[in-house]
């Protein structure tokens, strides 16, 4: 995969652009008017919507026991009409929580020459990355990020991961587990809103890929004409997300309009990837959604991934499909699929509905 090993032109890292103080942002940053926050088709719009907001708290580790079947079916029911949902009551500590972001707010804020000593490549995207594609002459997003696994184990590396601040590894670690746990009793209360028995997705995925995106979005002085991120599905499993509680920037597609998410406190955004669709065979959606920057703060996240074993076939679960609801997908595996957005970067849903059945 040589064409995978390096970026196509020298990386410039958007904090970089951002403290420079520059009054303008380089032409490649910059969208297409359809594409900017304001721009084209979907519209952006002030409705007063939102995306749900559930209460795990009787969602358990044996995940049926207690619950009546309510927190099952607000979670399918989110699953199934908007993709994403917001979960309190979650089982992971706010202190965690909040610890977990100090620590990466303090690696964005090192100096670069530090920073770069984690720079990354297009071969295993770990480490400290500026852009997700590699196609030469791409119109980029306004956004660092921080990329490392933590399962399978042999993909696990303390050494990849950033030796300061020096609390850094051990939180991360802890965050990991939480994490993790968190979202085996999701996919066990997916499992079951689909009729299954409850283990039947962690089945399907095999062995867990876990894996994280800490993404830093730094002050931008035109942030009408870029975005932080470009629309996109996540191409995996489950995405729990995790973000600062006083910036918005994330939204999410919902029919023709873009939804800003207002982040509760102390809450997690979790959202279906494309994998979960295709399992699925559509019950669940995986949603688009893209950020937008702002010119008065900057904004952190941090995305967690948990995702199938990489190398085995991903297609429908057998008992999903009918004579009445055949087969929607073909099987691909998950190495396969992540590819084209390494190769291409974010391209809204085009990939999922790509691997259609005829
Ligand atoms: C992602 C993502 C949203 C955000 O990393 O896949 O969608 O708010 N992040 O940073
Ligand atoms: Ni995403």
């Amino acid at each position: 995969m040589d064409y995978l090993r390096d970026w196509p032109e020298p990386i410039v890292r958007v904090q970089s652009l951002s403290d420079s103080g520059a009054q303008t942002i380089p032409g490649r940053y910059i969208k297409p008017p359809s594409e900017r926050p304001s721009g084209g088709t979907p519209a952006a719009t002030g409705e007063d919507v939102s995306i749900p907001v559930i209460d795990l708290a009787m969602l358990d580790d044996d995940v049926g026991a207690r619950d009546d079947g309510a927190t099952v079916k607000a979670i399918a029911d989110a699953c199934r009409v908007w993709g994403f949902f917001q979960a309190v009551n979650h089982g992971v500590s706010p202190a965690l929580m909040r610890r977990a972001r100090e620590v990466w707010r303090g690696f964005f804020h090192l100096s670069m020459e530090e920073k770069q000593r984690y720079a990354n490549s297009p071969k295993t995207y770990e480490g400290y990355g500026s852009r997700l594609g590699i196609e030469r002459g791409a119109i980029l997003d306004w956004g660092d990020y921080y990329f490392l696994h933590f399962l399978p184990l042999c993909l696990m590396s303390h050494h990849k991961w950033p030796a300061m601040p020096p609390t850094l590894r051990d939180t991360n670690d802890e965050y990991g587990v939480e994490l993790t746990k968190l979202c085996r009793r999701l996919l066990k209360a997916l499992s079951i809103g689909l009729g299954l028995q409850p283990n039947r997705l962690l089945q399907a995925f095999d062995e867990e890929g876990v894996c994280m995106r800490v993404n830093f979005y730094p002050k931008c002085p035109q942030p009408d004409l870029t975005l932080g991120l470009s629309a996109h599905s996540d191409p995996g499993g489950i995405t729990v997300l995790l973000v600062d509680d006083h910036v918005t920037g994330l939204q999410v597609r919902r029919n023709d309009s873009w939804i800003t998410v207002k982040p509760v406190p102390d809450a997690f955004i979790i959202n279906v990837g494309d994998q979960i669709q295709v399992l699925s065979n559509a019950t669940y959606r995986s949603v688009e959604h893209r950020v937008m920057v702002n010119a008065a703060a900057e904004r952190l996240s941090m995305a967690f991934f948990y995702n199938p074993k990489s190398d085995i076939p991903i297609g429908p679960v057998a008992e999903l499909v009918t004579a009445e609801r055949p087969a929607l997908y073909q099987p691909m595996t998950f190495d396969e699929y992540r590819l084209f957005i390494r190769k291409k970067g974010p391209r809204g849903k085009s990939q999922v509905e790509s691997r259609r059945m005829a």
